[in-house]
């Protein structure tokens, strides 16, 4: 997500982090900002910032020439708290200029810590968490950098990464790590450190990865670590071989690969903050009985995958909530008759919330009298902005076109909505609560467990990669999955996919299927095994290739070992959460095809990331 760097030492910082940022861009930022030490008597620190590219920080700053220093921090800011504005933007200063701060993560407790500053006299000029840790260091401050800095994390509760600048120590930058990550550079008259390696391969491979709960004090000849009870460490320095395009990638050859990957935690952070002590809490809002009562029905709207994860969710909301709900591609909705008044949510699904027709589907709906929550990865986008309600999907920053965390995220709080809904509407007893809670908790081992399955597809691609047409299959929730794995396929492999509810086979679609046509059933769905199973025998009769899809050690799924020439075991979750597991094997699978076929995974030709227009 955000990227912090550091430098101090014996050349002028500012171009060096200028170029840090830069190498930092392909992780996704929405504005930056550098702060440098000015030397002179006394020091000053120095701050540009940006919303926007860091290009705009190179101009501001004349290359770093108009910001002279040898000592200074930079930061490549993803918006959480507060709109990606300049003022937003990091690093932040505190009240006085004494201290700059640059920060990655979240601070939990900075709502009742603001209080106690703004009733010290404290102003702030920014929305964000982060302008606490300036102020509050500022508050603490006894002539000790060291001291001031433990104080400060003393009085903090989050995930963090920070990177420290006090204008009394005009040498010295303390790096701190909590959940993100943090690396030092050792370097020859010079230190640095980034959160990610690809901004300090240029100019040192000797490095440190930070531990969370350490910090380190960084100066041009020295790295001092420590753990949080300020007690010193010992420095275990790695050499890095990663060239700079590989280290972008997290060692991966494709950002898909890597955004496949870091699933397990894109889910984690979109379910788990919402999950407190066993209850739903949604983000700065709540809908009551009588607010969801109003509602006679629900309908979900996006394009793309967002429009599958729609149609998956839809299962969910439905069986859950009793609501019936419509999924509407927003290309279509939007210029569509269908009634809408007061009395319809519109849920609008986008990672990028800036999808043309989805904004445009949901300013119609709007206009009609329809509520509007908004599922969408993108702080502040337009989605967002449009929408009475917003439930971020915290995916972080997606770079591969054919999106994947960005999907199993809205899957995710979609189920999380489902749950919310159906208990705030009294349709779940404490215990059934309680469960559907449990469940929603595991979701992010079960993403972690079916990413095992790499190699097996991997494998399995061989039997893919010539074909002409591959079919997927599945009924109720696996239907939805079909279309996302068809999609997937489709989209970077070239391979043309369809997908179709298993029990539409015998009106049409089985007039495709002959001898060695490759099918992919998807079979995750537990209540409707049976009927899934009885669509396998329809396909093999007829001479088609079956890999089937089937949760693991499920009784009864062994059946289609008899009819299938391969199975692939995902983890076994219950029937409406299934699909966010059985979906990994899909993505790998689509992703090796592509690969073995020579594709250009991660920009595959005619498509965008974020479709703007029409
Ligand atoms: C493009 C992307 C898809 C995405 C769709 C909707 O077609 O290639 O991966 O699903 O847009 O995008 P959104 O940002 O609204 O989710």
């Amino acid at each position: 997500m955000c990227g912090i760097i550091g430098f101090t030492g014996l050349k002028q910082a500012a171009p060096i982090l200028l170029e840090g940022l830069a190498r930092m861009e392909y992780r996704g930022y929405d504005s930056a900002g550098v702060a440098v030490v000015s030397a002179g008597s006394p020091a000053q620190i120095r701050l540009e910032k940006v919303s926007g590219k860091v290009a705009g920080l190179y101009e501001k700053t004349e290359n770093g020439a108009a910001f002279p220093g040898t000592c200074g921090i930079g930061h490549t800011r993803w918006a959480t708290h507060g709109a990606p504005t300049d003022f937003n933007a990091h690093p932040h200063l505190s009240q006085s200029g004494l201290f700059a701060v640059a920060h990655n993560g979240i601070i939990e407790n900075f709502v009742p810590l603001k209080k106690e500053l703004l009733a010290k006299g404290y102003t702030f000029k920014s929305q964000t968490d982060t302008e606490v840790v300036a102020q509050l260091l500022e508050d603490n401050y006894n002539g000790d950098f060291q001291q001031t800095v433990e104080k400060v994390l003393s009085l903090i509760d989050g995930s963090y990464a920070f990177a420290i600048l006090c204008r009394e120590d005009p040498q010295t930058i303390f790096a701190v790590k909590k959940n993100s990550p943090l690396i030092l550079g050792q370097g020859d008259g010079f230190n640095l450190f980034a959160s990610d390696v690809t901004a300090l391969v240029e100019h040192t491979r000797d490095v440190v990865y930070m531990e969370d709960g350490q910090y380190a004090k960084v100066t041009p000849d020295s790295i001092e670590l420590f753990a949080e009870d300020g007690s010193p460490l010992p420095l275990a320095v790695t050499r890095v071989t990663l060239s700079v395009s590989a280290a972008e990638k997290g060692g991966y050859e494709h950002f898909m690969m890597k955004e496949i990957m870091e699933q397990p935690e894109a889910v984690e952070r979109a379910l788990t903050p919402r999950l407190k002590n066993n209850e739903i809490v949604l983000d700065g809002f709540s809908l009551t009985k009588e607010d969801l009562a109003h509602f006679h029905k629900i309908i979900i709207t996006a394009c793309g995958s967002a429009y599958y994860a729609g149609l998956a969710g839809k299962y969910a909301i439905e069986k859950l909530c009793g609501l019936p709900v419509d999924v509407q591609l927003a290309s279509e909705l939007r210029y569509s008759d269908i009634p809408i008044d007061d009395h319809c949510l519109l849920i609008a699904v986008s990672q990028s919330g800036e999808t043309a027709d989805t904004l445009a589907a949901v300013k119609e709906c709007k206009a009609k009298g329809a509520k509007v929550l908004a599922i969408v990865n993108v702080v502040e986008s337009a989605i967002a902005k449009q929408a009475d309600h917003v439930l971020y999907t915290w995916a972080g920053p997606e770079v591969a076109v054919a999106t994947t965390k960005g999907y199993t995220t809205q899957l995710a709080v979609l189920y999380l909505f489902a749950v919310y809904a159906a208990h705030v509407l009294g349709r779940l007893d404490d215990a059934a609560y309680a469960g559907l809670i449990g469940e929603l908790r595991q979701l992010p081992e079960a993403v972690r467990s079916a990413l095992k399955l790499d190699c097996e597809m991997e494998d399995l691609a061989p039997h893919f990669k010539d074909a002409e047409h591959v079919f997927f299959l599945g009924r109720n929730t696996d239907s939805a999955l079909a279309m996302e794995g068809a999609l997937k396929l489709k989209e970077i492999s070239y391979i043309h996919a369809e997908a179709y509810a298993a029990g539409e086979l015998k009106h049409g679609t089985i007039a495709l299927i002959d001898k060695g046509t490759p099918v992919a059933a998807v079979c995750t769905n537990e209540a409707l095994l049976e009927k899934s199973l009885s669509n396998v025998i329809e396909v093999w009769a007829r001479g088609a290739d079956v890999t089937a899809f089937v949760p693991a050690g499920l009784p009864g799924s062994e059946q289609v070992r008899d009819y299938a020439a391969r199975i692939v075991e995902v983890p076994h979750l219950r029937g409406i959460f299934a699909s966010i597991a059985a979906v990994v094997p899909l993505q790998l699978l689509a992703y090796h095809v592509a690969k073995l076929r020579g594709c250009s995974i991660d920009k595959p030709k005619n498509l965008a990331k974020s479709v703007t227009v029409e």
